[in-house]
């Protein structure tokens, strides 16, 4: 095959930075340069300190650094040597207008690819890696063929990441599938870009298919994801209000091999960069085809991940009934999912945000979320409300003094809290929320908290109405 020596990313992210990291692990012979516009962030991958939180990062990136793996803010040279060009930039949803959906903000893709022509003096693979709408591959050979120098050629591919944040190193050393898209005639890019990834992953999970597909497959899976969250928390709330159990009504569905056990645990609901615009992002390109019901499908899977947060704050105010004003809550959890710093779209801020606007002192605590993130989350809703919120470095702090616990992520640490000594430091009667299922709750009410979680109605608290069993 094809000799690759020099490979770029540009976009120094979550995707950008792990991938890069872990390929040129596996690929000692080839030289990474990961670039990006924020000199911040790059100082921080050239840091102890990097950027991203993921289990095993900061191993490989200490083994490669300086020696195959390089971080920089000189992107026209990283553009000039390159064999490769991986495009890991961010593609935020642009501002929702009256139509359903929002369109994926392509502007930051655009500039670099303009970069990339202007520059570039020998042929280059040109591999998107962002999630992008559907034949954006076309978008980018447009502006490469437009801007280029005379006789300088492209290829472009679609590589789209699957990775999941909390899980990444483990997510790309070993995934289910790589897809790799081309137009007729990029057989032999797509084989350069295989040739990397055959290193380490098994051949047969590295599929080739058409450009369109393969970005078209990447908004499909997270699209399929999401539903499925948005799937089993709709089941959750007939749960609760008809006396069933939700872990136990998931194993009956699970048990099918066609629907399968995994990724159906309730919850307060999906967040995260990805769900929710790759949804939109979706929805807006159903609506531009003219596909006005695929559109209202999607747009469904968002309400009623909308839905389930609400839910959620509704149920704190029902059962403890009276005014949250003064109560002291502590928040166990902030990130979107366990296992990562991001608390991007995480729904704890719509959940403090509306608990806040209750009147309710909140004491939130998480592992790995930093400070300032927690309090920017917050800051639309703090004007008026510093003096509610209260941030705090374990979860004993938090506890101490407070009445109510809303668990609003799945870190493991909050199973191992000593709910004995928790509870007599809490206000009674003791309430805990458990918005991931995550405890014990039979213990819990033994100890004497009242304990409620997503998907299961509180002891004595199912009211369904009769006529339903008649
Ligand atoms: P990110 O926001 O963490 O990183 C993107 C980086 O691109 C930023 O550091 C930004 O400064 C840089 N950038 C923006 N415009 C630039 C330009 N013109 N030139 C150079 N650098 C520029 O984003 P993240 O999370 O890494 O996502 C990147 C793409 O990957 C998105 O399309 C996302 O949907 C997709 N993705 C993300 C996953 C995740 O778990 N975060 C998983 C799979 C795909």
């Amino acid at each position: 095959g094809a000799v690759v020596s020099n490979v770029r990313c540009i976009g120094a992210g979550y995707v950008g930075g792990p991938t890069s990291a872990v390929m040129a692990l596996k690929c000692p012979k080839v030289q990474f340069t990961v670039v990006d516009i924020d000199s911040k962030r790059i100082d921080a991958w050239n840091s102890d300190n990097l950027p991203v939180y993921e289990a095993g990062l900061d191993d490989i990136v200490r083994a490669r650094r300086g020696v195959n793996l390089i971080f920089s803010t000189d992107i026209d040279n990283a553009i000039l040597d390159a064999d490769i060009i991986m495009i890991a930039i961010n593609t935020p949803s642009m501002e929702k207008d009256d139509r359903l959906g929002a369109a994926a903000d392509l502007r930051g893709i655009k500039q670099c690819i303009q970069r990339i022509a202007q520059v570039a003096r020998h042929y280059k693979i040109i591999v998107e890696r962002s999630t992008v709408p559907c034949r954006t591959g076309d978008i980018i050979s447009n502006i490469l063929r437009e801007n280029c120098h005379p006789g300088v050629n492209f290829d472009v591919l679609s590589n789209p990441e699957f990775l999941s944040e909390g899980s990444a190193i483990r997510d790309l050393l070993y995934p289910d599938r790589v897809i790799i898209g081309g137009l007729d005639g990029t057989e032999g890019a797509q084989n350069v870009l295989r040739s990397i990834y055959s290193r380490w992953v098994p051949e047969e999970r590295i599929v080739t298919m058409g450009l369109w597909s393969s970005e078209l497959a990447k908004l499909a899976s997270n699209a399929m994801l999401a539903q499925r969250v948005s799937s089993i928390n709709s089941i959750s709330a007939v749960c609760e209000a008809v006396g069933a159990d939700i872990t136990e009504v998931a194993r009956g569905c699970g048990l099918d091999a066609r629907i399968g056990s995994q990724f159906l645990q309730a919850s307060v609901g999906f967040g995260g960069t990805c769900f929710h615009k790759d949804i939109l992002s979706l929805i807006w390109l159903s609506e531009s085809l003219g596909l006005r019901d695929v559109a209202e499908y999607w747009d469904q899977v968002l309400k009623m991940n909308e839905s389930q947060m609400c839910r959620f704050v509704r149920r704190i105010m029902n059962e403890v009934e009276g005014s949250l004003e003064g109560t002291r809550i502590a928040v166990l959890g902030f990130a979107f999912k366990s296992g990562t710093g991001d608390a991007r779209n995480t729904p704890a801020t719509q959940i403090c945000n509306q608990l806040l606007r209750q009147g309710a002192n909140l004491f939130i605590y998480d592992p790995k979320v930093p400070d300032e993130q927690i309090r920017d989350n917050l800051a639309g809703e703090l004007d008026s409300r510093e003096s509610q919120l209260h941030i705090c470095h374990n979860a004993y702090d938090a506890i101490a003094g407070s009445q109510i616990i809303a668990i609003l992520t799945a870190w493991k640490e909050f199973q191992a809290i000593d709910w004995v000594k928790a509870h007599s430091q809490m206000i009674q009667p003791a309430y805990v929320f458990d918005g991931h299922r995550l405890l014990d709750g039979l213990s819990l009410e033994r100890l004497g908290f009242h304990y409620a979680s997503v998907g299961t109605p509180s002891k004595g608290g199912s009211k369904y109405p009769n006529h339903i069993l008649e």
